[in-house]
């Protein structure tokens, strides 16, 4: 803090995180500066404008200046609005975030991406700005409830199928909940990240391998409205399966990632998926070009391929291959 020399201080926590969190972390790192605190209904839906608005609105009342520091204290709907709107007042104010879920800590609060979602689709207004820190402390993880714990791990298991062979013969031994709670598996899972997005800060590149399991993922969770995890692991799956069809993963690694995704998660669905529907949802997909559905895939665990063009008839296969094996 002191580096920083903030003339204020905001805390933006949700309410979850003000109640479980901001006592420690107050208590840890922050013990007599003085702060403006700022708390939000917990959830999806204050990854909004209004809220943005609101939240503007008071710092303005209260005079804050250029020189404020703005601490985004939860998961990644925290940071992804909080990075927002460090990034927005006064043409942008200095953020550090402290991610309290394991795919906050892992992922979003890393990478500089910020944003509210927009006309009921997701991140479609936001900024790219890197925080000046993260501030990344396990004990924040005590409190949260297992199914987010599993949920922000199926990232932290992505990172390994497309980075690294050999984190993934390390988290493939432990038990998920263990795994996703231990701190070298959180650092090395946040380095992983890291070291993507300093290749490619813009996204037009190697950025987008962490878009794998997330093409069949993102249509399932919008089309279903499971969680994201849930949706991913589905995804992760279903990919696989395109890349043993489509670049040569091995059989017994594709058999290696379905026994550790379901392991982690088996998302409750219904036989009857609407195929049609998702490849539909596919095709309005943001990271789309030139309206292909293309795909990041992987050819072996830790190795992956980015810009996929993929039959229409193998994606179909794919979600009837997931589904049999999520059962
Ligand atoms: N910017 C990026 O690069 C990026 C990457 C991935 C995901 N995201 C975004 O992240 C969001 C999802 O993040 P999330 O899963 O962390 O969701 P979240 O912020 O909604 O947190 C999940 C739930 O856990 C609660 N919680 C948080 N920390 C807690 C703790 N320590 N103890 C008890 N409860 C706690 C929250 O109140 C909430 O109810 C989505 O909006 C997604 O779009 C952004
Ligand atoms: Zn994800």
């Amino acid at each position: 803090m002191e580096e920083l020399a903030p003339s204020s201080i905001v805390i933006l926590t949700d309410h979850n995180t003000e109640l479980l969190c901001l006592p420690y972390f107050l208590s840890t790192y922050l013990e007599d500066e003085e702060f403006t605190h700022l708390s939000i209904e917990p959830g999806e839906s204050s990854k909004s404008i209004e809220c943005a608005e609101e939240i503007w609105g008071v710092m303005l009342e209260e005079q804050l200046d250029r020189k404020t520091l703005f601490v985004s204290l939860g998961g990644g709907v925290i940071s992804d609005l909080g990075g927002f709107i460090a990034s927005t007042y006064k043409r942008g104010i200095q953020s550090i975030h402290v991610p309290t879920t394991h795919l906050a800590m892992t992922d979003a609060a890393i990478g500089g991406k910020n944003g509210v979602n927009f006309h009921g689709l997701k991140n479609q207004i936001g900024s790219i700005r890197l925080p000046r820190a993260i501030l990344i402390d396990d004990q924040f993880l005590n409190t949260l409830p297992d199914k987010e714990i599993r949920g922000g791990f199926i990232e932290t298991i992505k990172h390994a199928l497309i980075a690294d062979a050999t984190f993934w013969k390390k988290i493939e031994t432990l038990e998920a909940t263990a795994a996703a709670k231990d701190k070298s598996v959180i650092e090395h899972s946040a380095s992983i990240k890291q070291q993507i997005i300093e290749q490619d800060q813009d996204d037009f590149g190697i950025r987008q391998a962490l878009n794998f399991g997330h093409t069949i993922g993102h249509a399932l969770e919008a089309s279903l409205g499971i969680s994201h995890g849930e949706a991913v692991a589905f995804g992760i799956i279903a990919e696989s399966f395109i890349s043993e069809k489509q670049c040569g993963l091995p059989q017994e690694e594709l058999n290696e990632i379905i026994r550790l995704v379901k392991a982690c998660i088996i998302p409750d669905l219904a036989n009857d998926l609407d195929a049609d529907k998702l490849l539909n949802l596919m095709k309005s997909d943001k990271k789309n070009e030139y309206g292909e559905v293309r795909f990041s895939l992987i050819s072996n665990i830790g190795v992956s391929k980015i810009g996929e063009t993929v039959p229409i008839e193998i994606v179909k296969q794919s979600i009837a291959f997931a589904l049999s094996k999520m059962k």
